[in-house]
């Protein structure tokens, strides 16, 4: 794969697929991480001459312009981050693309407009996708990937616009390939995977793959009543996935067969309501009132969960273990962030959600061994999938 060492980039419009999908509180982003790791590729290319376009989309409007996910926040974040001015595109390969890309001189950053306002960009339909993807490439003489988070989607701006330009991989995707070679090939042992999050069926593939290669799973997060509930516990009112019941009942005997430990929590928050306000107690995970939902693991799975990472060597984290944006069940997925951080393992923190929610109960990111910028991306690679993004950069 060629790197962006190996392109001519000075005095070349460099089309820059990124992944700046970043959460935001109406025009306030809440956290920054995902623009500040698309950083160093795009001061590289600016330093050696380059005219840089940056594209990338954020949250999923349906294939329309919708001001509630303009990347307009975005692009004055970025410019503060590289300390230059980056020109906006009102649109992503209209007028307003052409003019502001044309007007690049050399180191200067330019921001498209969240590319899934066009509906090429996410169609199923591959003609549909490639004329999107032309009017992309109009705009640029060469195209580096470095969106790792969304190289796992079938995009015209991820898939199908690196073929139509000459093009290299971002420094962004190797490191974060570089990673995840290590827990796919020979993970130092025992390793540890520890999921959370709110969907089982999210999660399907990777618990498939997961129980042949990982020692031990920690469940935890809205997943974990639907393997409660397989395992015959009443769950109340907590998230269930009543169609995956036989699913999750086939792992468990699974990783039994396998020898694969699987750890559940032994007790769990559960309160009233979806509220910081709800009435809440710590109950046991097999005597949850049936009016009441489990928002956090409880005091004693913190402590088995991190008795189950103290002696880890590799530990892969995805997933918050609650709702960790309100105080009261933040406390599981703080207690996990702190047993990684102690068991001294070599971590891997996957995940838009898991990395947010580490920065956001103020960890300092140097404490783990590396945070991803990937959630899906870094969940379908440890699937073992061929990822599109990737593949479409290799040749
Ligand atoms: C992410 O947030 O994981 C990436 O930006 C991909 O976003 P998507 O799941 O909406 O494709």
């Amino acid at each position: 794969m060629r790197t962006i060492e190996d392109l001519d980039v000075a005095g070349q419009r460099v089309f820059v697929r990124a992944d700046l999908n970043v959460p935001l509180d109406g025009d306030r982003i809440t956290d920054d991480g995902r623009i500040r790791a698309a950083l160093p590729t795009i001061t590289r290319l600016r330093e050696r001459g380059a005219r840089v376009v940056v594209a990338a989309h954020l949250g999923r409007p349906k294939g329309a312009p919708d001001p509630k996910y303009s990347l307009r926040p975005v692009a004055a974040r970025l410019g503060e981050l590289l300390g230059t001015e980056v020109a906006f595109a009102e649109d992503t390969a209209g007028d307003s693309a052409r003019a502001v890309t044309g007007a690049l001189t050399d180191g200067g950053v330019a921001l498209l407009e969240n590319l899934r306002f066009e509906p090429g960009e996410t169609s199923k339909d591959d003609a549909e996708r490639g004329a999107f993807a032309d009017r992309l490439a109009a705009l640029a003489d060469l195209y580096v990937g470095d969106g790792f988070g969304a190289v796992h989607r079938r995009h015209a701006s991820v898939y199908d616009l690196p073929s139509r330009l000459p093009h290299a991989v971002g420094g962004l995707i190797l490191a974060e390939v570089e990673v995840l070679r290590r827990l796919t090939g020979e993970p130092e042992r025992p390793y540890a995977v520890v999921l959370g999050g709110s969907k089982v069926s999210d999660k399907l593939g990777v618990i498939d793959n997961l129980l042949g290669t990982a020692d031990r799973l920690l469940i935890g997060g809205g997943m974990v009543f639907t393997f409660l509930k397989a395992k015959g516990y009443e769950v109340g009112s907590s998230l269930l996935e009543a169609d995956q019941l036989d699913t999750v009942r086939g792992y468990l005997d699974r990783a039994e067969k396998e020898g694969v430990e699987i750890v559940l929590p032994v007790d769990v928050v559960a309160a009233e309501a979806f509220s910081a306000d709800a009435p809440h107690a710590d109950v046991d995970a097999d005597a949850i009132p049936a009016d009441r939902m489990g928002l956090d693991i409880g005091p004693r799975s913190r402590e088995l969960f991190a008795a189950k990472l103290a002696d880890a060597r590799t530990v892969f984290w995805n997933g918050p273990m609650g709702v960790f944006e309100m105080e009261p069940y933040s406390h599981g997925t703080r207690a996990l962030a702190q047993a990684l951080i102690d068991s001294g393992a070599f971590t891997v923190v996957g995940g838009g959600d898991s990395a947010a929610a580490v920065r956001a109960l103020g960890f300092d990111e140097d404490a783990f061994g590396h945070i991803s910028t990937g959630g899906g991306a870094s969940l379908e690679y440890l699937e073992g999938k061929a990822l599109p993004g990737i593949e479409a950069l290799d040749d």
